[in-house]
């Protein structure tokens, strides 16, 4: 057993303490996520209460997915990570606990806040300019934490994963310090500091990089370390990974106008995104496969441990999306695939079948070590765990998938005398039994993490919190 909280042990406190609210916020975020897509198949459930309305409780979902869920599974994974492959104790402590305890804070402002319609009305970026001011604070001690980590190194060389995670936390600074550009007029209302076709330009130039740098290269941070972890392999190919990087981040940049097909957006600055984006399938599935190929020579490895099921099914989602989503930035696709569901099904593969089933995979690896043991209390309900996830994310998406092409269709269809076959409502009519299947498969997902919940609980009680100990540096395993 580890000595705790001193120099010659890694710092485990931050870390549990995120693996821990990533499980808890997981579950109220697809809890939420549960709620509004029974409230799109029984409106009834609004219960005519504005703040339990699909309008405010949308926005409260994304958030605590995206940004509770996923943000405390980046950091968890990140503090452990950089400490890991730099082989000393994460930089300046007291800041490092100031970012746990700050996020919290933002994330239950978000869900006092949204409920109540306080909203700057941007989507991923809602939240008013006090919470916006509290996130910039957080985020730059982050970013000190994990940098001066990288700096003190004992290590010559960067791992790749923490350039992953490095690029995710400058990126996500910029991103939200141009984007969230306001002007307060009173306590909890803001005008965006952008007009017009700029601030939706601005807007989707963030919302994209949102999708790229927090929901993708943090995520393949964990990728780089937590994939050939768990297969006991190095990573498929070192150089692929220095090339997946600066591929990856130089073209994300571009992509974001696909978001704005036949809008007032200047003709060629579309064209321009949809371009981005079809490159950006190379370097997406060279991430991919470099992933993927780790296992090569342990495929084996796959038949009876339900961490790595989760970790390399993520990467087949991974793949799924990125595929998917250049087909979908066609303007000619986006035609028919934009305003539909189909849009929905793209961002749950990407958001259920990658980001949720890597963050689960890894701290599935994580949680146990932060507490002394080598593994959780049952690899059964692991295995049980995926099963359920899995065919709730299928039926999700391909619910979605139908829906939406279904949607598109009825949209476009024309009589012969040139008026529309369907009128609106009755596409609506059509997509109910959809809306049913999603439920199913939101209601499986989320059971899924109930499930986690319990192998937690069993996993932590009666165990001790462990930090530990640094090894000696060895130059030779440099
Ligand atoms: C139990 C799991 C989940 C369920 C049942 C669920 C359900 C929903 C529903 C019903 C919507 C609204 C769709 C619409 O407007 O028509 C939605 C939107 C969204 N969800 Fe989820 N969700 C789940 C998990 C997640 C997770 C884990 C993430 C991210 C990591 C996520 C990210 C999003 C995003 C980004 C949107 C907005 C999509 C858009 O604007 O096109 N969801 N979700
Ligand atoms: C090569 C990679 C990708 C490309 C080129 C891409 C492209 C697209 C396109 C064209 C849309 C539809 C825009 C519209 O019609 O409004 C879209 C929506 C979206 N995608 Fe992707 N996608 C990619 C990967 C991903 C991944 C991996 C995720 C999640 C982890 C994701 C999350 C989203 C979200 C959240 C939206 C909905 C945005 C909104 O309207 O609220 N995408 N994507």
């Amino acid at each position: 057993m580890g000595v705790q909280g001193t120099a010659a042990t890694f710092n485990y406190k931050v870390v549990r303490q995120f693996s821990i609210m990533a499980v808890v916020w997981g579950i109220v975020g697809m809890l939420v996520g549960v709620i509004i897509a029974a409230q799109l198949l029984w409106p009834e459930l609004n219960f005519d209460l504005p703040w339990f309305s699909y309008g405010r409780l949308r926005p409260l979902h994304t958030n605590a997915v995206i940004f509770a869920f996923g943000g405390s599974a980046l950091f968890a994974t990140s503090y452990y990570v950089v400490q890991r492959t730099c082989q000393v104790r994460l930089f300046a402590g007291p800041l490092a606990a100031f970012t746990f305890w700050g996020w919290q804070v933002v994330i239950v402002l978000a869900a006092i806040t949204l409920p109540l319609g306080y909203t700057t009305g941007k989507e991923y970026a809602e939240l008013e300019w006090p919470i916006d001011v509290l996130i910039t604070l957080v985020w730059v001690s982050y970013a000190v934490v994990f940098f001066g980590t990288i700096v003190q190194r004992k290590t010559p060389h960067i791992y790749v994963a923490n350039w992953f995670y490095g690029a995710f936390i400058l990126t996500v600074a910029v991103l939200h310090l141009v984007n969230s550009a306001e002007i307060p007029v009173t306590m909890w209302k803001s005008y965006s500091a952008y007009a017009g076709v700029q601030d939706a330009m601005v807007q989707w130039w963030y919302g994209h990089n949102a999708v790229g740098f927090f929901l993708t290269a943090g995520f393949l941070g964990i990728m780089y370390y937590f994939v050939p972890k768990q297969a006991g392999r190095p990573v498929y190919s070192y150089r692929l990974s220095v090339v997946h990087f600066w591929a990856l981040i130089f073209t994300y940049m571009w992509a974001g106008p696909h978001h704005l097909h036949y809008t007032a957006l200047p003709d060629w600055t579309q064209s321009l995104g949809m371009v981005f984006s079809l490159i950006l399938l190379a370097p997406s599935w060279g991430g991919m496969i470099n992933g993927i190929m780790t296992l090569s020579g342990a495929w084996h490895k796959l038949r009876d441990d339900p961490i790595l099921k989760f970790l390399i099914v993520s990467l087949s989602f991974y793949g799924m999306s990125t595929f998917e989503g250049p087909m979908m930035s066609i303007k000619t696709v986006n035609a028919l695939s934009h305003y539909t569901d189909w849009t929905v099904g793209h961002v749950h593969s990407g958001a259920l079948g990658w980001v949720a089933f890597i963050s689960i995979g890894s701290l599935y690896y994580l949680l146990p070590r932060m507490f002394g043991k080598t593994e959780m209390w049952s690899i059964r309900l692991i295995t049980l765990h995926f099963w359920v996830a899995t065919i709730g994310v299928v039926l999700y998406i391909a619910s979605m998938w139908i829906a939406g092409v279904m949607q598109g269709l009825m949209w476009r269809a024309v009589n012969a005398d040139g008026t529309l076959t369907y009128a609106f409502v009755e596409s609506v009519k059509a997509t109910y039994p959809f809306y049913a299947i999603r439920l199913l498969g939101g209601t499986l997902f989320f059971s899924g993490m109930l499930i986690m919940a319990w192998n937690v609980v069993k996993t932590v009680a009666g165990s001790k919190a462990v930090d530990a100990p640094i090894p000696a540096f060895n130059p030779a395993h440099a």
